[in-house]
């Protein structure tokens, strides 16, 4: 199955409100990942949120850091990332910019100190995620944090099997790709597959969770009403989303890498 950079686009113009809602709501698989940003993010970074959506994450990242670049495939995606930042009161420290990221060659080498790509961009670049994760590497500063979400073989297998579809989980061992809820193909990672090409790209996996553990398969009506029982709830994801017994239970995996300094590096290719 290959790359149609086309439908993913057609994808996101549709649903571009709906995704905007839920940048900006309750949602565990937006709201975890943040929580790693937070505990890597320095002040002086410059970052790349790469398939940054409606810039919610952008926004708040650049009250937090020195410059952020939100990158998007999808024109109607950045317009209303454009009016949330003018709402927000712009900062003059986001730029916004169309593009893919199996191609960055708009950016220079190590031009970023902190690279963020979540909400499974590079589950949908198929076939091509090998450049995009050469992509994403190159322009990270040696040192550098680079926060990745994706989406979860097994964690789809359990969906499929939970909805009777025993043959599409059986397709889903074998081809390790499916049909997300919003309609583009996307390729399915394990642990394994994400922290063997990290690793070979010289960026050691230093934390794996799964945003959401449970959340995904619950009804959180009762939750997301309450921001009470939210936080809870989110205080409890937090606690168990790194325990290695429960990674890949959820349909979303978020990997923390750090890309090695130039000495490692020169080790490694010796
Ligand atoms: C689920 S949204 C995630 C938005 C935001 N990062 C978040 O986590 O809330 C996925 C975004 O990735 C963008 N995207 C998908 N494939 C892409 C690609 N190849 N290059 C750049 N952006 C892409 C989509 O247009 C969409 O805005």
């Amino acid at each position: 199955m290959s790359y149609d950079p086309k439908s993913i686009i057609q994808s996101y113009e549709r649903n571009a409100e709906f995704e905007d809602a839920s940048e900006k709501g309750r949602s565990l698989r937006v709201e975890l990942p943040r929580e790693f940003i937070w505990r890597y993010l320095r002040a002086s970074d410059r970052v790349l949120d790469a398939g940054g959506g409606t810039g919610i994450s952008a926004i708040m990242m650049a009250e937090r850091c020195s410059r952020v670049t939100l990158l998007d495939i999808t024109p109607r995606m950045l317009q209303i990332a454009r009016d949330n930042i003018a709402q927000a009161g712009p900062s003059g420290k986001i730029d916004l910019v169309q593009g893919d990221i199996t191609d960055l060659s708009r950016f220079r080498n190590e031009q970023f100190t902190f690279v963020v790509c979540v909400g499974d961009a590079i589950s949908y670049v198929l076939d091509r995620r090998f450049q995009a994760l050469d992509e994403l590497v190159r322009v990270a500063e040696p040192g550098s944090i680079l926060v990745l979400g994706c989406d979860a073989k097994f964690g789809f297998m359990r969906m499929k099997l939970a909805q009777g579809a025993l043959d599409e989980a059986l397709d889903i061992l074998e081809t390790s790709t499916s049909t997300c809820g919003m309609g583009p193909r996307t390729h399915l990672y394990t642990v394994d597959e994400m922290t063997t090409l990290l690793k070979e790209r010289g960026c050691p996996v230093l934390e794996v969770a799964s945003t959401p553990t449970f959340g995904d398969t619950m009804d959180l009506d009762g939750y997301t009403a309450d921001a009470d029982r939210w936080e809870k709830l989110k205080r409890l994801e937090l606690a168990l989303c790194t325990r290695p017994e429960l990674l890949g239970m959820g349909l979303h995996l978020l990997f923390v890498a750090r890309k090695e300094g130039r000495r490692a590096k020169a080790e490694r290719d010796r």
